[in-house]
């Protein structure tokens, strides 16, 4: 196509920064000529998911050419039941990335502000600069959201504050005490949007049972996904929990049909086999473990995660990734001095950890 692309645009667009995904498996087989790759970048389950999710998507192909369920009815009642909230407090997403889009449409204008952590996720800073909102980002204090910080930060213009907890990329979490103190101390004009993609990984109780606020907080919101410990990342589910007057208004602005059919039938599925839950976290926390002794035995710098990832702090990180690259393995480099590295299976974790130690 050679002829100019001239139809005016929203300003706001030119300041976007496009989110950059991880490599790809097929990508990189493809330029080596690999057989295998191991790919731990995007923080996706090594185990994939719940048996049942294959039962269900081969029951379910010969209804694909019906429209979802638009109001994700059986999915929110299972969630209602397992969450012990209503389900008009319940809206479910095309991954929870759809409802931070829809989050910043409802709420943001021109020249407000958005408040979080740095380094965090992308997408909180591409959907500030999408409305033409001014993204502030607050550095982090030991790997950590430093909420005091994020506090000294908010102004008239402040809208939104995201709190990824676990924090990606890094991994730490704040506990549930220090959320509500945040809480406690901010207007309840100001959304806060508690993104708990990774919480079902956490061990440390003091950051768990966060769904209490709720009760306490109309300005809360808490996000949570079928796409990491659930293994659904491909199908796009995930679910946001709220206020009914905050759930009612995002329902307005969704998609007639956001989530798939395929996508609500298995998230069903999967959500009623904690079995399989319970086998993935036990993995997560063994290679958790694993390979943040082996990575302190380097004498490398790595903070505590709660996730399903660890952070590393090392320089020359664009070159460390091209040459695991080279031996077959994605990783994700974060800046120029850190990577992120998911866990993987056992082989697969010490795959990357013997090749890492090579490599540096
Ligand atoms: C912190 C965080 N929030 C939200 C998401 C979006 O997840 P999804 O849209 O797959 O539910 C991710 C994905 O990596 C994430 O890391």
């Amino acid at each position: 196509m050679t002829t100019p692309f001239e139809v005016p645009l929203r300003s706001e667009i030119s300041r976007i920064v496009s989110y950059i995904p991880g490599t790809q498996i097929k990508d990189l087989k493809e330029k080596f000529n690999f057989e295998h790759v191991i790919k731990l970048a995007s923080n996706e389950n090594p185990l994939g998911s719940s048996p049942n999710v294959k039962k269900i998507l081969n029951k379910s192909f010969s209804d694909i050419r019906l429209y979802p369920d638009g109001e994700a009815k059986a999915l929110r009642t299972s969630l209602s039941d397992q969450l012990k909230v209503n389900v008009n407090n319940i809206i479910v997403g095309n991954g929870s990335n759809e409802l931070i889009v829809l989050l910043a449409l409802m709420i943001l204008k021109p020249g407000d502000q958005v408040v979080f952590g740095s380094p965090s996720f992308p997408v909180y800073s591409i959907v500030s600069s999408m409305f033409g909102s001014i993204a502030k980002p607050v550095a982090l204090t030991n790997y950590t959201f430093d909420l005091e910080k994020l506090l000294d930060n908010i102004t008239s213009k402040t809208k939104i504050v995201f709190i990824c907890n676990p924090n990606n990329p890094t991994g730490t979490i704040v506990s549930a005490i220090k959320i509500e103190e945040f809480l406690k101390k901010i207007s309840s004009k100001i959304l806060v949007v508690l993104d708990e993609a990774y919480v079902e990984y956490v061990q440390d109780q003091a950051c768990k049972d966060t769904i209490q606020l709720l009760h306490r907080y109309s300005n809360l919101v808490i996000l949570r996904t079928f796409s990491k410990a659930y293994g659904l990342a491909g199908l796009r589910v995930g679910y946001g929990i709220a206020h009914v007057d905050l759930i009612s208004n995002l329902q307005k602005v969704r998609q007639p049909f956001n989530v798939n059919f395929l996508a609500l039938k298995t998230a069903e599925v999967a959500l009623n086999d904690q079995k399989f839950l319970k086998q993935v976290i036990h993995l997560n926390t063994r290679m958790r473990t694993l390979l943040t002794s082996q990575l302190y035995n380097m004498g490398l710098s790595v903070p505590k995660s709660e996730s399903n990832f660890v952070y590393i702090e090392i320089k020359d990180a664009y070159k460390i990734y091209e040459k695991l690259l080279k031996k077959g393995i994605i990783i994700r480099p974060i800046q120029k001095n850190s990577i992120r590295v998911t866990t993987g299976t056992e082989t697969q974790t010490m795959s990357f950890l013997n090749q890492f130690k090579k490599i540096i």
